[in-house]
């Protein structure tokens, strides 16, 4: 059996994502393994659900650092001795510089709650309502230097009903996240998807029928 990804997860708060990549890793035959969860908050909910998980955690709190570049310097010194291999942010929002980017560049994998690269940024159901769409969603992407953009990995379409508020939106949308951020890590860990001029490919000697999900289109199909 080839040996699994080793992956360090970047969170800043609740860790649902986390979560659902941590319950995903527990398969025998998951393709990666998570070896390190990073907050860049000391009080962020989810280190605790990962230190009772049996997870290695650390807090690197960016308010004790001069600059984003000294404290992107103690983050990658962190993973690296972890030997980390993959990032996956999940819910880690903090902004990465070009230095820290490149260095994981095709390795850091970040989930975004819209169907990039529509509403990138914050407060991303409030203005998916404002701005009368039918169809919100999530998507897992390669991280770029750009706020929320890279190449698209995995994407999950969730229909929006007559009378979604931001919150109850929200909530649908988190669902196919916990669906979809596994599926992508697993596509890429797994060998299945590589980068090719900023897009994301599937590798040409994958076997017949061994392709795996990209995509997810969250129910109800109807409205309510
Ligand atoms: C998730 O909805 C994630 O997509 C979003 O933050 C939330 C974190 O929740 N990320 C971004 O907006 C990144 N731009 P979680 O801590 O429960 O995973």
């Amino acid at each position: 059996m080839s040996p699994r990804t080793k992956v360090g997860v970047l969170i800043s708060g609740r860790g649902s994502n986390m979560r659902a990549l941590i319950a995903a890793c527990e398969a025998e035959d998951f393709p990666a393994e998570i070896v390190i969860v990073v907050s860049n908050r000391p009080e962020a909910p989810g280190l605790d659900f990962a230190a009772k998980a049996g997870l290695p955690t650390r807090v690197i709190d960016h308010k004790a650092f001069p600059s984003r570049d000294a404290f992107e310097a103690v983050l990658h010194q962190v993973l690296h001795d972890a030997h980390v291999e993959l990032i996956c942010n999940a819910g880690f929002m903090r902004l990465l510089t070009i230095g820290f980017v490149e260095k994981w560049r095709d390795k850091q994998l970040n989930i975004h709650p819209s169907l990039l690269p529509a509403f990138k940024g914050l407060h991303t159901h409030e203005r998916t309502l404002k701005a009368g769409v039918k169809i919100a969603g999530c998507t897992v992407h390669f991280v770029r230097t750009e706020m929320d953009s890279g190449p698209i990995i995995a994407q999950a379409a969730v229909p929006i009903l007559p009378s979604d508020t931001p919150d109850g939106l929200a909530s649908r949308v988190l669902e196919a996240e916990h669906q979809i951020y596994p599926m992508a890590l697993r596509l890429v860990a797994s060998g299945a998807v590589h980068v090719v001029n900023d897009l994301v490919v599937w590798t040409a000697d994958l076997p017949k029928g061994d392709y795996e999900p990209d995509i997810l289109i969250s129910p109800p199909f109807a409205n309510a």
